[in-house]
């Protein structure tokens, strides 16, 4: 045993030494500022990115993007998939709180939730948990419904399809995917659970599919950006591989405090950076993509917001729009259930010493695997409990998922709320570009809400010492569940949503411009006329391909479209 550890430890310290030096990532390339650009791009994250690498696609194009974080490349917890938690809080979190909530939260420190965000290259997808969820069909017609022309489920799936390379060992609905895109997915689980689950789910009656192909709804293996154990974020997919360009320049640490508006035209950007301040011009668009909580600080700084808030901190009016409102986000909560079975991937087996050892070396086992297994999507409209009678599970699909005497091995399920009636609102705290906003999402103000996470229940939980005013299993009880245990998914959208003209809740038009400020767009999760029935980060990415495409009036899904238009009405 004795000679085994120290042969162990020998070996990491080898190990360790190889990669220290051989792959010790080069200092982030300091550029000297241009005067002007013909488009910046402000924030390097899922759409920043994106956009960054399409617009300097051609030649003659010139290209700012401006980053308030630093590198991503000497952070190595960054690019390892189970351990993204462990990144929340850094100095590449930008540490968000909400205000106190009202009707959510009963059990966080001063009812605030906790809203983490990418202060990094690749912003949030340099964080985030790594699943790759387009969402449902019904989401995007209803932004085309209306009326944002140019974005129904048929027109955004090409850019889906672009974006993406698939890597699935699964079975999927191929001719939804493609392989030429930049970023990597794969579909590997780390424990016989996920199939179990499956199982559990085809048992009560659940389809098992690709929810990510034609059909959404049922259960389904989680799909991820990874590439052989290691995360795709868009600075790796994006960012970084174009980083030579001799008409893109690339910029961290600098902090974006406003766009200069003339005669309700963009004309450029002031910035912090190393402590000084900048000013850059763009010849032809300021492009905000900042994520749905700081894109509209900006805007607010600048002038562009609603009157009376703008008026009261003593801004000057520059166009007097709803930035900040229709704040969407799902909600969460989390019920725990322990296992018979040594299945589950415990902390214990993730920091195992040979678990390191077997991801340094070959980039293989758990860490390097999606923690979140499996997908389920259900339609509880009209539904009673029993539609999610797989969280209320039956004994004999329980088994072997269920045992009291097992304290360690467990399974997590996490119910989220992908259509909110409840939305809130970001707003500053003040004219200083340094202050965070407030933040309030209102979670749980409509009662609608409650009662949709309230259709799913387990018959046993492991936090049965919570709530002991209520009858177990009662509805009152689920409430103060809900209302105690609810945090954000992390998927705030729509605070700059997208609208047609006459449309008094939107910011930007169907083409991202900003209403009455020319030169000037926003490409982010901002922009979503609502939040989608899914994870943010790939709609978010798609958007930015999408928007990259109007920008430069070219069309570049033509293929996929033709193949789209033979699978979707
Ligand atoms: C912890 C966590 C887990 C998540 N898990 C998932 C998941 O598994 N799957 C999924 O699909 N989605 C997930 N999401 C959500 C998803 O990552 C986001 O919706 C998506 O990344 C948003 O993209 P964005 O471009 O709008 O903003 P971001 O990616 O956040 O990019 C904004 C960028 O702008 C920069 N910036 C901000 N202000 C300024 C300024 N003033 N000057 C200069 N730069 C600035 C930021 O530093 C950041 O780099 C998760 C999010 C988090 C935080
Ligand atoms: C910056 O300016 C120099 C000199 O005009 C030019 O050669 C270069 O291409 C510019 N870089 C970018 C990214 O615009
Ligand atoms: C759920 O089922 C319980 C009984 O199991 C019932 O009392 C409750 O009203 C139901 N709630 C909803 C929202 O259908």
């Amino acid at each position: 045993m004795a000679i085994n550890t120290s042969v162990c430890i020998l070996v990491l310290a080898i190990v360790f030494g190889y990669f220290y030096t051989t792959q010790k990532p080069k200092p982030f390339p300091n550029v000297k500022l241009n005067i002007s650009y013909d488009f910046i791009i402000v924030g390097a994250g899922s759409a920043g990115g994106v956009v960054a690498n399409r617009l300097s696609e051609d030649p003659d194009t010139s290209v700012l993007l401006v980053e308030a974080g630093g590198d991503d490349a000497d952070k190595f917890l960054i690019h390892i998939p189970a351990m993204f938690a462990l990144n929340l809080g850094s100095k590449e979190d930008w540490s968000y709180y909400t205000v106190p909530q009202k009707y959510s939260n009963l059990g966080h420190k001063n009812r605030q939730d906790s809203w983490p965000r990418g202060k990094v290259l690749g912003g949030s997808s340099s964080l985030n948990a790594l699943l790759y969820v387009r969402g449902n069909k019904g989401d995007y017609d209803s932004w085309a419904a209306e009326g944002c022309d140019g974005w129904s489920y048929k027109d955004v799936l090409p850019y889906f399809m672009k974006i993406e390379n698939v890597d699935f060992s699964y079975k999927h609905d191929t001719e939804y995917h493609s392989r030429d895109g930049p970023l990597s997915l794969s579909d590997f689980s780390s424990t016989p659970l996920a199939d179990m689950i499956l199982q559990a789910g085809t048992e009560a009656g659940y389809k098992t599919l690709d929810c990510n192909g034609k059909e959404q709804l049922g259960f389904c293996k989680s799909q991820s950006i990874i590439k052989d154990g290691v995360r795709t974020s868009t600075s790796t997919a994006y960012i970084k591989p174009v980083l030579e360009r001799d008409n893109l320049h690339v910029i961290i640490d600098t902090h974006v405090t406003k766009v200069l508006i003339e005669n309700k035209k963009a004309i450029g950007i002031e910035a912090i950076r190393s402590g000084r301040k900048v000013k850059v011009l763009a010849n032809k668009e300021v492009i905000l993509s900042a994520g749905a909580i700081n894109t509209p600080q900006i805007l607010m700084l600048s002038g562009v917001g609603p009157k009376d808030h703008l008026t009261e901190l003593g801004i000057d009016v520059q166009a007097d729009l709803p930035v900040g409102k229709n704040l969407q986000d799902h909600i969460m909560f989390f019920i725990g259930n322990q296992i018979d079975k040594p299945y589950a991937l415990t902390e214990g087996k993730l920091s195992d010493i040979l678990t390191y050892l077997k991801y340094i070396l070959l980039k293989q086992g758990p860490l390097g695997k999606q923690v979140v297994e499996v997908l389920s999507f259900f339609d509880t409209s009209g539904s009673t409990n029993d539609s999610m009678k797989f969280l209320n599970l039956k004994d004999h699909i329980r088994y072997p998922m269920y045992t009291k005497d097992s304290e360690e091995d467990g399974i997590l399920f996490v119910i989220a709320l992908l259509h909110p009636k409840s939305s809130g609102e970001i707003k500053l705290a003040s004219k200083d570009p340094f202050d965070y906003p407030l933040i309030d999402p209102r979670y749980l103000e409509h009662a609608e809400d409650v009662k949709t996470l309230r259709k799913a229940s387990l018959q046993k939980t492991t936090y049965n010492f919570l709530c002991k005013d209520h009858k177990f299993d009662s509805d009152a009880y689920w409430e103060c569940i809900i209302r105690t245990l609810s945090v954000s998914d992390y998927h705030p959208t729509s605070t700059c949503r997208m609208g047609p003209p006459n449309d008094p809740t939107s910011v930007v038009d169907p083409k991202l411009r900003v209403k009455g400020i020319s030169g000037l767009r926003v490409v982010d999760a901002s922009v979503m006329r609502n939040v989608p029935s899914g994870n943010t980060n790939a709609p978010t990415i798609m958007i930015g391909e999408k928007a990259a495409d109007l920008i430069r009036g070219v069309d570049t899904v033509k293929t996929f479209r033709e193949k789209v238009a033979k699978l979707v009405q």
